[in-house]
């Protein structure tokens, strides 16, 4: 199974390469001297906020790099564990400086009582990203010392937090449907544990490969909102557990980490292959954004869908009960892609990434809390690497409306 996983992934890699585009884009491999000229768009489109060496993103070629390894390789040949390691520590471990990563992961994904006592408060309607917000930020209320914002410090509340995430994660899962949380299983690896402690089984070979391979893909992605935003905070000088709460808050959203779910409801709203045509003509006609399509960075095939697409294909062939939302998805790729060619839109990360979510046994509320689990690396990896040389954040707005308007009494505002 192992190398049939590692054969889909190389082929997706290998296609990748023959058909993304030569145009180039500009790659720093020296120091940067600030200031740089760029012409900025809204949402802060072509905006620089920093140099880094953590993570590397061309979108007119489909490129995903993490500290100079290609998402292809990683996601055939990693783990999430690794992969963590590698964010936030800048290079492959040996195998020792790995075995005590991951036993260090192990031994801190106990999370403290007060914290699983906020979450039973929680209303099982509450979202789910929501209730792990507050669940991350109470985290931070019982570590004394949580504004200790040295990078040694917060290295360590970086550990710890992608350690807790999925203890929270499952705690936040079960707790919706009135189950007590489970105990994290020391036994398991960090993609089969986060699974044991949603579904309370084990996951088969396949679901645990497939689940790891979805969290390396989410790792780290550029100056997207949650990074961005988390690396504001973090700028502050605030604490490593502020920071992250503003990430998570910023991934709910639906334009962001928040379309995983919406793709799903989206496909269920189509309900059969032979609806895709007409559903998209009148989604197309009324200017409804598809959910898991498009991208800021991305004007080529976004290489994370590359993978998980065949993944969720594969997974489809042993739980066939996904079968026909497989079909309407690929159906809705090639409809949006044939429709959509001129605006350079494909699938991004999030249109395959709850059929494969689905298939493993992950309701739809719970998908961008498992996006959240992965990117909690990518988060504190470049949050770390600003602390390192920090300066504030502070960009300016345009002001646009009038100045010098007198100040009219009460009495005279009619
Ligand atoms: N469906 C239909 N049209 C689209 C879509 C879409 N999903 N995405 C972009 N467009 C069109 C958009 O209508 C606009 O057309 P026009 O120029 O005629 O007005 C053009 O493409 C540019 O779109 P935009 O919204 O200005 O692009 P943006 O860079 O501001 O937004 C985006 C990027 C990802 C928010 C957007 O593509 C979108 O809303 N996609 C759907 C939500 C989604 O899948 N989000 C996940 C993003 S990837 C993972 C992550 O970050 O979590």
């Amino acid at each position: 199974m192992r190398k049939r996983i590692e054969e889909l992934i190389l082929e997706a890699g290998r296609k990748a390469r023959a058909e993304t585009s030569d145009e180039p884009e500009p790659q720093y491999t020296g120091d940067v001297e600030f200031p740089i000229e760029c012409k900025v768009g809204r949402g802060l489109e072509g905006a620089v906020a920093s140099t880094t060496k953590v993570g590397y993103v061309n979108g007119a070629r489909g490129w995903l790099v993490y500290r100079g390894h290609n998402i292809f390789d990683l996601a055939a040949y990693s783990t999430y564990e690794e992969t963590a390691y590698v964010l936030l520590f800048g290079a492959l471990p040996t195998k020792s400086q790995l075995d005590e990563f991951k036993q260090e992961l192990k031994s801190k994904r106990g999370v403290p009582a007060p914290v699983m006592e906020v979450l039973r408060q929680i209303s099982p309607k509450t979202h789910p990203m929501s209730a792990l917000r507050t669940a991350v930020s109470m985290l931070g209320n019982l570590d004394p010392n949580a504004d200790d914002t040295s990078v040694e410090a917060e290295t360590k509340v970086a550990i710890q937090l992608i350690a807790m995430f999925p203890t929270l994660t499952g705690a936040v899962a079960r707790l919706r449907w009135n189950k007590e949380p489970l105990q994290p299983n020391p036994e398991l690896d960090h993609a089969a544990n986060l699974l044991y402690l949603i579904t309370g089984d084990a996951p088969d070979e396949l679901k645990e490969r497939v689940l790891d391979i979805a969290l390396i893909l989410h790792a780290d992605h550029g100056m997207n909102a949650s990074t961005f935003t988390t690396m504001v905070v973090n700028s502050s000088l605030s604490d490593m557990y502020g920071s992250v709460t503003a990430g998570v808050a910023s991934l709910k959203g639906p334009l962001h980490g928040g379309a995983n779910e919406r793709v799903l409801y989206d496909l269920e709203e189509i309900g059969e292959p032979e609806n895709v045509d007409a559903w998209f003509a009148k989604a197309d006609a009324t200017k409804r954004k598809v959910m898991g399509f498009g991208h800021r960075v991305y004007k080529a095939y976004d290489p994370r869908a590359r993978i998980l697409g065949p993944l969720a294909g594969l997974l489809v062939e042993h739980h066939p009960h996904e079968a026909k939302l497989y079909k309407i998805a690929t159906r809705l790729e090639t409809v949006v892609c044939g429709k959509m060619a001129e605006k350079k839109i494909f699938p991004n990360v999030d249109f395959y990434a709850g059929l494969v979510y689905r298939a493993v046994g992950i309701e739809t509320a719970m998908m961008t809390p498992i996006f959240a689990v992965s990117r909690v690396a990518g988060w504190t990896a470049r949050a770390l690497e600003y602390l390192g040389d920090n300066r504030i954040y502070r960009p300016r707005a345009i002001y646009t409306g009038p100045i010098h308007l007198d100040y009219r009494p009460m009495g005279s505002r009619g």
